[in-house]
This record gives structure tokens, sequence and C-alpha cells, in this order.
């Protein structure tokens, strides 16, 4: 975590209201494997980080309440009988404010300030951690006494009702629930969980930020969605199944191929093998069979570029260049795609040859600096004590 940038949270909040507030981390998210299949029924493999966002917030006792972005450099002031709609980063944080009032809990006014160190538009989650923190905060400040699972879904639902993206569950689970040095192995039909202890000696997950965001991005997940949801139907009428996960062999949806346009297919055909892969995948972690669990990241990028087509020339650029480096044992496009990171297993010991190359080759390509996180895994969302 940034301490630096929780002190500039801290300091902005005393530089604007004469309060003491509380100080929150909410982080991002990694994911390792089980890529747009959250809201499939499927199983995901993310994991919180040290990239997040800061929330300080106090009470205030009126009806007002104000926002500070520290990143944006901008304010919104509402009362709290002012919650509506509105674009970017607001939509977010009103969204949260939108769900606490539909369940009828009194959203009392407050001064709040945020900021981090994550990078937005990058796959990493920066709208879960914008949610998950001011939720969280204000779950505790006014005392709602909801459980973090009902603060991810609370979250997940914000986001469906303000930004109107029709995201899974994966991301706020992981930035809400997520456990130092281990993976969340998550279960999307019976949203549970089973903590998998994350031990990688000799490797690093290193992220590389293509730098490009394309804006089709949210448009083009909701249309992914609906897509699964019409292969879905045909499936159960046909197949006689209820849910992807019943679907054991990809081979099945052969019967009912000429039933569904060629693109509802191969979105179905991709999120059939990447719940197969996904649960392979997690036994290799558990096996401590990195090189097994590598090769799936390269087979589930294959499987979002060509078959579920969420990739983009960056991104296929920069896992092919992985994928022929000795040193790296796995890599793929991470998060919703069209842009943002990729995530890299790579050895220790060829790392810096593997970022110089990688960084120059793609230089070189697009003229677009590429940027490295590396990346370790932290506690959920939480309070910060003794930041002074
Ligand atoms: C975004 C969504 C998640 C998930 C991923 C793709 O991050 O918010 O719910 O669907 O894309 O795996």
């Amino acid at each position: 975590m940034s301490l630096a940038a929780a002190f500039k949270v801290k300091k902005a909040f005393g530089g604007k209201f004469l309060q003491k507030p509380r100080l929150y981390y909410s982080p991002g998210r990694i994911n390792l494997i089980g890529e747009h299949i959250d809201y499939n029924d499927g199983f995901v493999m993310p994991a919180a980080i040290d990239k997040g966002i800061y929330y300080a917030i106090a009470l205030n006792d009126s009806d007002d309440i104000n926002f500070y972005s520290t990143n944006f450099d901008e304010t919104l002031s509402i009362k709290t009988s002012g919650v509506e709609r509105m674009d970017g980063w607001k939509n977010y944080v009103l969204g949260v404010l939108n769900e606490f009032q539909l369940l009828h809990f009194p959203v009392n006014g407050f001064n709040c300030v945020f900021g981090g160190n994550i990078p937005i538009g990058a796959g990493i989650s920066s709208s879960a951690a914008l949610e998950g923190g001011l939720a969280y905060g204000l779950n505790e400040l006014n005392n709602y006494q909801l459980n973090r699972k009902e603060l991810a879904l609370l979250c997940q639902r914000a986001e469906h009702n303000f930004p109107r993206v029709m995201c899974g569950i994966m991301d706020q689970y992981a930035s809400i629930m997520g456990k130092k040095d281990h993976v969340i192995l998550l279960d999307c039909r019976s949203i549970t969980h089973e903590y998998v202890p994350l031990h990688l000696p000799g490797y690093k997950i290193v992220l590389i930020n293509s730098r490009v965001h394309h804006s089709l991005a949210s448009s083009e997940y909701n249309r992914r969605r609906n897509e699964c949801e019409e292969g879905m139907m045909i499936m159960r009428e046909e197949m006689n199944v209820q849910s992807f996960r019943d679907v054991t062999k990809a081979e099945d949806l052969l019967t009912v191929k000429d039933k569904m346009s060629y693109e509802v297919y191969e979105r179905c055909l991709y999120v059939v093998e990447e719940i197969k892969r996904t649960k392979d995948a997690a036994n290799f972690l558990k096996e401590n069979n990195l090189n097994a669990f590598g090769k799936l990241m390269f087979k589930t990028h294959e499987g979002l570029s060509n078959l579920y087509q969420v990739s983009c020339r960056e991104l296929d650029f920069l896992v092919d260049k992985a994928a022929k480096n000795k040193n790296v044992v796995g890599a793929r496009l991470m998060g919703g795609g069209f842009g943002g990171c990729t995530i890299n297993v790579v050895q220790e010991g060829g790392k810096a040859e593997f970022l110089s190359k990688i960084l120059a080759d793609y230089k070189d390509e697009f003229n677009i600096d590429a940027e490295v996180y590396e990346v370790t895994v932290v506690d959920g969302t939480h309070e910060m004590i003794d930041v002074d």
C-alpha cells in the first residue's frame, strides 16, 4: 500500500474540513484466471492488491454530502435527498448512496476525501475500489451492520444501476473479501469462496499496463453479457442444462451450434472452456505446478482474443512477446479487456531482462510507454489506524 497516498488524502481532508476522519483502504484486484465467467456461473481466482483507493470520511451532522477527489482535483456537494445519476467517478460513489437508500438505510450527511495509487481504466478495478471503500466506511460510521458479502453485492448493484455496467461479482468481492498472500477461489454461482495460499517462490506477478483504453469497453462488456444470456436460453431449451456449469464437455455444444449465431456459439464455447480451465488451474495452483498453471493462462488469452473477442492489438502483442520469453510461465489480458493490463507470471531471475525487452518492443511498435506494476496481495477493505 502507499502510505504517501494515504497521507495525502488525510492531509487534504484536514485542509478542507475541521474534523478528524476515519481512514479506510479499498484495494484494486488482480485475477489469475477465470475471465468473463463471473456472470456466467463460473469460478474466478482474484486477489486484492496494494494498489487502491484511500478514503477519509466523517459524518457531519447535517444533510450535506461533500466529496473531494484528490486525483481528479474535483468536488461534488449534494443534499442527502439529492442522490441521482451523474457521470464519471461521481456515478460510482452516488451509486453506492443510492443502494443504501434503496435499502431504507438513512444516509446521513458526511464529508469525504478520497484518492489513491490505482490506475484508472487499466483492468485493475478502480471502480470496485471506489465503490467498496465508500460502502465499507459508511457501513461502519452509520452502524448499518451489513456484512462484507452483503457490501460486495450492494456495490455490484450500484455499478449496474448508476454507471450501468452489468458487471459480475468478482471485482467487488475481491476488493472487500481479499486476504493477504491468498487468492480467492470464488464460486460465482453459489457466491462462496475458498482462500488458496499464493506461494510463488522464485516468481513474481507483474502487470504490464498497455495504457490503451478503448471507449467501447463498457458497451461491448454489456453486449457480451447479453450474447451469453442468449446462448444460455437456447442451451436451456435444447440441452436440458440450467447453467454453463452443467455443460461438462465443450463438444456437447456442437448439438446446438446451428441453433445460434456463430458469434453466440463462440462466446458459449469460450465460457464452457474457461470454466473447466479455471477448475484445472485451481488444482495446479494447490499442487504448486506453476508451469501447468501458466500454460492455462496463455490458453485463456487465446480464448479471450479469438472466441470472446475482448482483446486488442496492443494486448495481443504483449502476450505474444511474453509467450516467446523463456522466463515467463504464463501471461494473458486481465479484467474486462479492450485495453488495460496483462498479467504475467515471471521468473524472478529473468524479470529485468524480460521487462526491458518487452517495454522497448512495445514502444517500437505502438509508440506508447507501457507501465509495469509489481503487485503484492493484501487484505481486503479495512480501516487504517495510526496514519499520522
Ligand atoms: C470486469 C467486471 C468483472 C468481470 C471482468 C471480466 O472487471 O467488473 O465482473 O466480469 O470484467 O472477467
